[in-house]
């Protein structure tokens, strides 16, 4: 997705090689006893972290941290020999240092960004239907003075602040480290001049309700992006719903692992059972009568289940409507048109590949839906979060 889907596969590497080696040491120093918890987990110690994220944005960098790092590779190896040969000459250890020295290394503001305790910390809370709709009390009680009821910012109380409250109906979400945004709402935020521009909440709230507020704030971007651009610019997954299904070990949408899910409204007396993906029914009220043979499940957490769609729906009408996620569960077409009624349209979250001709094979409108699983199976979400590849 947006930047990355063009780049090499090395730049990934190079990505997933730096988070995982940093990753790697604050585990071993969180087992070792070196660094403490906060907030629940292991706390990053420095107020530095690599950023991939800046690597991202400047490849001529990213090419000579990647040679910088061959260098320093190549120069530890032929140490490791030397020492095992016994056969260490001081040129070879002069050699060495002056190699890595004038390897062509980024400069630090490249390679470094702003950390904090938490920048490395994972959500908890899974993004369910349950956890958007509870962080959207919180959000009512705690945050709406400032951000506004659509996130854009615009709350009574935004112009008095220090600095205008961000507009979330953009990337940014999509941009930061899990762990600084939740550091962010906890914490608060600082300045460039140091000076406090949001005050933090880590009082007011638990760890849970701090993510249950990030996974509000992102169905709601999801809904604002899609009412400005029609579309899904930055991925987000159907939430976690609960369930009733033929299948009694299916309870939930997690319990089907990499498959396809069709969510509809559609009543399911209009719907014919469709293999390509397992279907799920959302009915406008809670039901407790069987599952209907047409679908494979029953949503029975309704009422969160219609709060969180509606949101990330960008509050458009429900009725009719169907929402198709791939084998990763991001959400990637919405067709509300009735359930036989797709088209190419209908692929809100594309990657940029999809602007390349595909190949055209007289569709019928039958085989809409089949053309959209493929260009979705072919051309998978990628997007990086925090310097990490997802
Ligand atoms: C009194 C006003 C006010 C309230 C209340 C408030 N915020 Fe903020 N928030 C701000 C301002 C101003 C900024 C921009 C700070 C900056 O960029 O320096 C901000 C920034 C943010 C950011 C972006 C941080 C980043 O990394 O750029 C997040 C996330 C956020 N707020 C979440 C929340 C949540 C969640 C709540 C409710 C628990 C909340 N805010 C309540 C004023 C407020």
């Amino acid at each position: 997705m947006n930047e990355l889907i063009n780049n090499a596969a090395w730049l990934e590497w190079l990505l997933e090689g730096m988070h995982r080696a940093q990753w790697f040491l604050l585990r071993v120093m969180h087992a070792s006893g070196l660094v403490g918890d906060v907030d629940g987990q292991a706390a990053w110690p420095w107020r530095w972290r690599l950023a991939g994220e800046n690597l991202l944005i400047d490849q001529a960098e990213a090419r000579r941290f990647a040679i910088s790092l061959l260098v320093t590779m190549g120069v530890v190896v032929v140490l490791g020999i030397s020492i095992w040969w016994r056969k260490g000459r001081p040129w070879l250890w002069g050699a060495s240092a002056l190699a890595v020295v004038l390897a062509p290394w980024p400069s630090a503001a490249v390679l470094f960004t702003n950390a904090h305790p938490t920048s490395f910390h994972v959500t908890g809370v899974s993004f369910s239907d349950q956890a958007i709709a509870s962080g959207a009390r919180l959000y009512a009680a705690q945050c709406v003075q400032c951000h506004g009821v659509n996130g854009k910012g615009q709350g009574a109380l935004a112009a008095t602040q220090q600095v205008w409250p961000p507009n979330f109906a953009s990337p940014l979400l999509w941009r930061r480290a899990d762990g600084d945004l939740f550091w962010a709402v906890r914490h608060g935020v600082k300045g460039r001049d140091g000076r406090q521009t949001m005050a933090g909440f880590g009082e007011a709230l638990n760890v849970r309700e701090t993510w249950e507020l990030l996974h509000y704030l992102r169905a709601l971007a999801s809904g604002e992006l899609l009412r400005a651009t029609g579309n899904w610019p930055q991925p987000v997954r159907l939430p976690e719903m609960a369930l009733r299904c033929h299948d009694a070990s299916k309870q939930q949408l997690g319990d089907f692992q990499a498959q396809r899910v069709l969510l509809t409204t559609t009543d399911p007396q209009r719907l014919l059972p469709d293999p390509r993906a397992v279907t799920v029914w959302l009915p406008a009220q809670s039901r407790n009568s069987a599952v209907p043979d047409s679908v494979d499940c029953v949503v029975t957490s309704v009422a969160d289940a219609l709060e969180a769609i509606s949101l990330i729906n960008g509050h458009a009408a429900l009725y009719e409507t169907q929402w198709l996620t791939d084998r990763q569960g991001w959400l990637r077409a919405r067709n509300a048109r009735g359930a036989a009624a797709w088209s190419d349209d209908d692929l809100l979250c594309k990657s940029p590949l999809a602007d390349q001709p595909q190949a055209a094979s007289g569709p019928t409108p039958d085989d809409q839906l089949t053309r959209i699983i493929q260009t979705m199976d072919a051309e998978p979400v990628r997007f990086v979060k925090g310097g990490r590849v997802h």
